[in-house]
């Protein structure tokens, strides 16, 4: 696991957009892993800087996200498929049928995850991924507990994984109890990696996950693992870690 220190949020951002775009513009078709959440949203407006500005372009990409609410449709703008629309999908161009969401509306759930695991081999593999990093240490929506041996599956939600992303909805009663995530392997098989961490309020998560040991208790742990990982956080993020050198140079 390698980590990159950044100043700031935005310069973290930056990175990873600058990482992106050249994953982009050097595989013929390239296929990239999406998160949702606070931490990606500026890198997503900044690719679209990028695209409006020719610098890159995307009708050559296909892009599977890591999860998706059961029970909200894409009108929903707390899904995850309304937020890729907006933030990403609409913005750029991709061509049509290339980016993919699990269902969270599917009757069938468990056929659902199935469909995606298929779709995703069919892809070839994911060639990189990013990820955000929850308070608990969850990945996508695997929560402490989940198997490293998972695939897609879905998941009843943790209380404080409600509470955390109850910012977004009305009220906490809301937050959907469930939700559909690639799994902890599906993820791993990713060819790269990368995992943003931004902000004081992900201190003690990213503490735990740079010192702590591997265990299925924190999701996270599970990327000392992988052979290509890059950790990019900012210093807010940081604050805990005491000997930062240490930190700048660990490696697996
Ligand atoms: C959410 C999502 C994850 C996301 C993480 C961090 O619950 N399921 O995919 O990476 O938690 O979210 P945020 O960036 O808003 O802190």
């Amino acid at each position: 696991m390698k980590l990159v220190v950044m100043e700031n949020h935005e310069e973290m951002s930056k990175h990873a957009c600058q990482l992106i775009v050249s994953k982009v513009q050097s595989l013929s078709s390239p296929v990239l892993g999406l998160a949702t959440g606070s931490t990606p949203e500026r890198l997503y407006e900044m690719l679209i800087e990028e695209y409006k500005q020719k610098l890159v372009s995307f009708s050559h990409v296909k892009t599977f996200n890591l999860d998706e609410y059961v029970g909200l449709s894409e009108n929903d703008k707390n899904s995850y498929q309304y937020y890729m629309n907006h933030h990403l999908f609409s913005e750029v161009n991709f061509k049509e049928g290339e980016n993919h969401i699990p269902n969270g509306m599917a009757s069938q759930l468990e056929q659902e995850c199935q469909r995606y695991e298929k779709l995703i081999k069919e892809a070839g593999g994911i060639d990189f991924q990013i990820l955000g990093l929850g308070h608990n240490g969850h990945i996508g929506f695997n929560e402490p507990g989940t198997l490293f041996s998972s695939r897609t599956h879905v998941v009843d939600l943790e209380r404080t994984t409600r509470e955390a992303n109850a910012r977004f909805f009305k009220s906490k009663k809301e937050v959907p109890t469930q939700a559909i995530t690639m799994g902890i392997e599906t993820i791993l098989e990713s060819k790269q990696i990368i995992l943003l961490v931004s902000g004081e309020q992900k201190a003690t998560a990213l503490q735990r996950l740079l010192n702590g040991e591997v265990s299925e208790d924190f999701p996270a742990s599970v990327l000392k693992q992988h052979q290509d990982v890059t950790i990019i956080a900012d210093k807010a993020a940081l604050q805990l870690q005491e000997d930062e050198q240490f930190a700048v140079n660990s490696k697996r």
